[in-house]
């Protein structure tokens, strides 16, 4: 088993004070809404909602054999409000207190968007931020890996006590589209060349690959058209996981903060390789937005020979409820394959699933739509376009198929 934290966001401002306009400055001076002591929804991550999360995996009595940690520690705020220095302390935070709640869990880390000042600028050779990053780091990766993750933010490492199994890390970040640093190159830090030798070494060698990495592939759920990396850059992750799908067991993302799947296919509509966007830590929205999620964690279950994924386990938090009793119930939201009543997390059985998400008024559907929010509110209504979106983002991640699903959904 291991478990997958994305996206803590902490916000060292938070407090609760009578003026909801002073109680975190990620709020950026709206009122929060309903501040507690775990959070408030229009706010980043308090330290005892980080710390609760931590508390509750610690004491679950779920055995894991690692944890990955996809990114985005510090908030959302202006970028005059931070520093290379405060992003530096916030990361340096959030990786002290993982290494003093869990002295013994290996911890396989990406960097995110927001690890980065000015935020999304990640860079193509070394910089203040890998650096820190590699020195935090030294205790989880091995000197390989923080080679590569000092000069490009990426790393490979196999995974302790489970023969052939190796961790790639991916710096996506470097394609994200707000990313002015990499515009118009074709292989920013040359991370693709990287990724390819990489994943060819490991076929040779007969191992199983898990890739991590924060900016999924693939479009996003909730709107028409655009995918969450360049496209380029979309197109060309999606050739090569094609390409090395009989060696990648699993792929992991965080970024949208949703609980999102998706299934990549072959051209002719195998599919190849199963996807999973964990949803964040952090319940923050912005004011404009109607909804947001609840704070959730996962643990994944997979087969110790083959590394195949056997199932999910998505836990989360009712901020609402923690809020109002002022102490932390993390319970468990659903178990995957028992939810939809699949057998494992193999891509054809996820497929199956989508297909049956794709049918008119499915009940399946519906579950799924309410975990995308982890249960934030359940009266959450997701007409055709919006459903079309959805079920074309689960199962087409290249830009030809994609339009052409949306042509026909829509
Ligand atoms: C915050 O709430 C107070 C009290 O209701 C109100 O007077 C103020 O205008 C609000 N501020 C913003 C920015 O909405
Ligand atoms: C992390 O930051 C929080 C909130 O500012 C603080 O209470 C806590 O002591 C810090 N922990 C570490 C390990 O730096
Ligand atoms: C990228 O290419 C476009 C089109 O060729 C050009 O207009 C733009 O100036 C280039 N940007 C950078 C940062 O090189
Ligand atoms: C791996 O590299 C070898 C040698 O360059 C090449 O022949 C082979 O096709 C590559 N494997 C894949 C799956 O591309
Ligand atoms: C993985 O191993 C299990 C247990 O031996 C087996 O049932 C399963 O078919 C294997 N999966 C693959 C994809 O080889
Ligand atoms: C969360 O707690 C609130 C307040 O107790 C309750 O109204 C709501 O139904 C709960 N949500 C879920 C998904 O249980
Ligand atoms: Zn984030
Ligand atoms: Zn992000």
């Amino acid at each position: 088993q291991f478990w997958h934290v994305t996206d803590l966001h902490l916000d060292p401002t938070y407090h609760v004070t009578d003026d909801h306009t002073k109680v975190c400055s990620s709020s950026k001076g709206a009122n929060a809404s309903n501040p507690g002591p775990f959070g408030d929804v229009l706010c980043d991550a308090p330290y005892r909602l980080i710390l609760s999360a931590f508390d509750f995996i610690k004491n679950s009595g779920q055995e894991a054999s690692f944890m990955i940690w996809t990114g985005d520690s510090p908030p959302h705020v202006p970028v005059p409000e931070l520093s290379t220095d405060t992003v530096i302390k916030v990361i340096t935070n959030m990786t002290t207190t993982i290494q003093s709640v869990f002295p013994d869990l290996q911890v396989f880390p990406t960097l995110g968007n927001h690890d980065y000042w000015p935020q999304d600028q990640l860079p193509v050779a070394t910089s203040q931020v890998y650096d820190a990053v590699a020195n935090l780091w030294k205790a989880w990766l091995d000197e390989d890996a923080l080679s590569t993750l000092r000069k490009g933010g990426f790393y490979s490492q196999k995974v302790p006590h489970n023969p052939n199994l190796r961790i790639i890390s991916l710096n996506t970040n470097l394609y994200y589209g707000p990313n002015i640093v990499t515009l118009n190159q074709t292989d920013p830090a040359s991370q693709f060349e990287w990724l390819e030798s990489t994943l060819n070494s490991s076929q040779q060698n007969k191992e199983k690959v898990y890739i991590i990495a924060h900016v999924p592939v693939g479009y996003l759920p909730y709107s028409s058209g655009i995918t969450a990396m360049r496209q380029y850059y979309n197109e060309k992750l999606v050739e090569l996981f094609r390409r090395y799908s009989a060696i990648i067991e699993g792929q992991f993302y965080g970024h949208t903060h949703r609980d999102s799947i998706m299934v990549l296919a072959d051209g002719d509509g195998r599919p190849l390789s199963s996807l999973f966007v964990s949803p964040a830590v952090t319940p923050v929205r912005n004011v404009f937005e109607k909804q947001t999620n609840n704070p959730g964690v996962r643990l994944f279950q997979y087969e110790p020979h083959n590394y195949t994924l056997l199932d999910m386990l998505q836990y989360y938090l009712n901020l609402t409820e923690a809020n109002l009793k002022g102490e932390s119930d993390w319970q468990l939201e659903y178990v995957l394959t028992q939810t939809y009543g699949v057998g494992d997390l193999q891509p054809r059985n996820l497929y199956g699933l989508v297909k049956q998400f794709a049918a008119l008024g499915s009940k399946q559907f519906l579950k799924y739509y309410n975990y995308f929010f982890v249960s934030y509110d359940s009266s959450m209504v997701c007409d055709k376009k919006c459903k079309a979106l959805q079920i074309c983002a689960i199962m087409y991640l290249d830009q030809a198929s994609y339009t052409d699903c949306l042509k026909r959904y829509l």
